[in-house]
């Protein structure tokens, strides 16, 4: 059975504009299997975020989101998401926004600060557990936002480009040490990114999207072997995938372009 299944998916805001329907996302269909790691790539504003805020029961849609076979219209134990922004909590120390998702979600599998400290660790800040985000880097900040969604044990995580506001190095490191935790603790992973490199070495395949309104434009599935090592972008095949995945998003970009021209002349 499909871990994840997205059926007829839509979503459609009232335009801030003039009030009027805006489709944001058109009739997404997607299936993804247990365990499987699919990113997500599209230009700005095809609906990506959207998408994921959907799955996770967060904003309305039309439609259906199946995770196990059975409907969800509200966010659940067995999603976690990770959002761009860090969403950490100010005041609140590195442990205790770790043990903050175990709080909410009343916690019952034994010692909650044990389980804090463990995920700590796991994505590499022990000696931080007392710091507070403002005492952190970018990088470190998001390493707690990984830390506390999977904490809870979910079967699903859900990524919204949670590198975005980190430097290439920094970046890569991530995306690798991404790549083992998820290894190890054997989630389902979708995964939203601006970085065709980063889609590329993360993924089993790659959704590329395109935008007015937010479609998918096609799936292209990675066969590279895993686990994964950084020089795998220096494969030829690596730059195959790459020049494929860019030609489709600046020929999406033109077509953007040439309807604009044409709606203004
Ligand atoms: N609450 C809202 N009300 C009205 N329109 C919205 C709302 N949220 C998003 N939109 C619109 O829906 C479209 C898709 O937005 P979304 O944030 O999903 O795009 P995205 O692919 O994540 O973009 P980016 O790559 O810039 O993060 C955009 O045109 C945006 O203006
Ligand atoms: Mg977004």
């Amino acid at each position: 059975m499909a871990h994840i299944q997205i059926e007829n998916l839509s979503i459609t805001y009232q335009s801030p504009q003039d009030g009027k329907p805006f489709v944001a996302v058109d009739s997404v269909n997607l299936t993804i299997d247990q365990g499987e790691f699919v990113t997500i790539v599209g230009s700005s504003g095809c609906g990506k975020s959207s998408m994921l805020m959907a799955i996770d029961g967060l904003i309305a849609k039309e439609g259906r989101v199946l995770v196990n076979g059975r409907e969800v219209n509200a966010p659940g134990p067995e999603r976690a998401m990770v959002f761009q922004e860090f969403a950490l909590m100010p005041w609140r120390s590195v442990l205790q926004n770790v043990l903050f998702g175990l709080e909410l979600q009343r916690w019952k599998g034994g010692d909650r600060i044990k389980r804090a400290r463990h995920y700590v660790n796991l994505v590499g800040l022990s000696g931080f557990e007392d710091y507070y985000p403002h005492q952190l880097s970018g990088g470190m900040r998001q390493r707690v936002g990984i830390a506390r969604a999977l904490a809870v044990d979910p079967e699903i995580l859900l990524m919204d480009e949670p590198f975005g506001a980190l430097d290439a190095q920094t970046r890569d490191v991530m995306g690798d040490e991404l790549l083992k935790i998820w290894d190890r603790e054997k989630k389902t992973a979708l995964f939203v990114t601006h970085s065709i490199d980063e889609a590329i070495f993360l993924g089993d395949r790659v959704v590329v999207m395109q935008k007015g309104p937010g479609r998918i434009k096609v799936v292209i599935k990675i066969d590279f072997p895993r686990p994964r090592a950084v020089e795998l972008r220096d494969e030829p095949e690596f730059a195959t995938y790459r020049r494929r995945i860019r030609d489709l998003l600046s020929t999406e970009v033109q077509e953007l372009q040439r309807i604009k021209e044409d709606s203004h002349g």
